[in-house]
């Protein structure tokens, strides 16, 4: 199918537009109709929903507008698909997102492909600049959707009896034999944690330049900051299973008040993916179970805010601020163990890429901000004005992307929230002081 001649204008943008769109279809390979239709959590959904609702927002926001005489798909997609623009249209709970059985996968798959069409025409016709400026929104956001994509299968496969595995070794993905390295031996990928000290002062932070950013990278901005220093790595399996035997789940002191209720409330006593059954801690992946021999030496994932910020309390440290965090990672590659990669499991800091300090790649880091409009926030206008300005309240940053992360969507500016006792994320520890 091509649909795109006069193009060659747009050649870069539409390059980008297949290869996005094309990648998406790709992460599905390795999972059946069934597998696309399970929604382990309320906060996830169902792959093939993120299906359809990433060729929703194109339909919706771009070529309703922009596109002369396009005809949507089918009109009950306009509020099925919806997320949570209420400016836009109604939409369903999304705790019943499992329920959509109708429509049907291939069905999905042939409105994914009228939107790619809709798009290439458009890209023909050399739009004006607000549409190509929606359409790097809406490559972005699918960008955003790949990774829950992953995140999403993780739980579900976790949550499944059998627990299936995504990829079961990396013998299935395109890295070179010769580049491969295992999941972590004991004893070979041990670095002791070390601090690097930085100057404060007054900084500047936020997004610059003429590139893409999400409109809460920005205003730039500038901030104080005292001396600090941050580890050069991220915390350990290993290092965490100190603090678990240290009672660390148990000692109210390690806690804030919320975060010792939601270890009450939710039972806590280990990372979300953590099994015990015979003592030995097990850590399930994307690429199956691993013995903790195995992963001592990657960073812990899937903690929450809470569980960050007590095990920090623990080790006599604190967690950064989002601001030390793009201080230190302004100017830096993003090099680090990322989607890019296809590597899908935090790795120890000697096998995680070439980004200084861990700082992109392996796990997105909680920080002790909380997520909030930098000084002369403006959301963008319309119903986009609510992809990130609404949910402006109780939540906390993450820095820096993790192994589901492409390396192209991430930057020092970025900034990713979850409410502090979200669990099913790729989210994990950095120390500060
Ligand atoms: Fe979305």
């Amino acid at each position: 199918m091509s649909t795109i001649a006069g193009c060659s204008e747009q050649v870069e943008i539409c390059e980008r537009f297949r290869a996005v769109r094309e990648r998406t279809v790709e992460l599905c390979g390795p999972l059946t109709a069934e597998d696309m239709m399970v929604q382990s959590t309320p906060e996830a959904s169902p792959v093939k929903w993120h299906l359809a609702h990433t060729a929703w927002f194109f339909e919706s926001f771009i070529l309703r507008e922009f596109l002369p005489g396009y005809k949507v798909f089918n009109p009950d997609f306009t509020w099925l698909f919806n997320s949570y623009y209420e400016s836009f249209a109604k939409f369903p709970e999304k705790r019943l997102r499992s329920s959509f059985s109708r429509p049907g996968l291939e069905e999905v798959l042939r409105f994914r492909e009228h939107v790619d069409e809709g798009i290439e025409t458009l890209l023909g016709r050399n739009p004006e600049a607000e549409a190509l400026k929606r359409i790097e929104l809406g490559l972005n956001h699918e960008e955003q959707h790949q990774e829950l994509i992953l995140t999403d299968i993780l739980h579900a496969f976790f949550t499944n009896p059998l627990r299936p595995t995504y990829l079961g070794d990396e013998a299935g993905s395109s890295i070179p034999r010769s580049q491969k390295r295992d999941l972590g031996h004991p004893g070979d990928m041990g670095l002791p944690i070390g601090f690097d000290g930085f100057e404060g002062g007054l900084r500047e932070v936020g997004h610059a330049g003429d590139g893409f950013c999400f409109d809460n990278e920005m205003p730039r901005h500038k901030v104080w900051l005292e001396p600090f220093s941050l580890a050069d790595r991220l915390v350990t399996c290993g290092e965490f299973a100190e603090f678990m035997a240290d009672g660390g789940y148990r000692r109210a002191e390690f806690w804030l008040s919320a975060g010792w209720a939601a270890v009450q409330n939710n039972g806590w006593r280990a990372p979300l993916y953590w099994t015990s059954e015979s003592g030995d801690w097990n850590v399930f992946t994307l690429r199956g179970e691993q013995p903790m021999e195995r992963v001592k030496w990657a960073p812990v994932s899937h903690v929450s805010y809470f569980e960050a910020d007590a095990y920090a309390r623990w080790a006599g440290r604190r967690l950064a601020t989002e601001f030390e965090w793009e201080t230190a990672a302004e100017g830096q590659p993003v090099d680090g163990n990322l989607l890019d990669s296809e590597k899908l499991t935090p790795r120890p800091v000697v096998d995680s890429g070439h980004s200084p300090r861990q700082m992109f790649g392996d796990c997105w880091e909680w920080t002790a901000s909380a997520y909030l409009g930098y000084p002369g926030f403006r959301p963008l206008t319309g119903s986009l004005g609510e992809y990130n300005g609404k949910f402006m309240s109780g939540q906390m940053v993450l820095r820096g992307g993790s192994c589901v992360t492409l390396a192209a969507h991430v930057r020092a500016t970025y900034r990713n929230f979850f409410g502090p006792e979200t669990r099913w994320q790729f989210s994990g520890i950095r120390l500060a002081s």
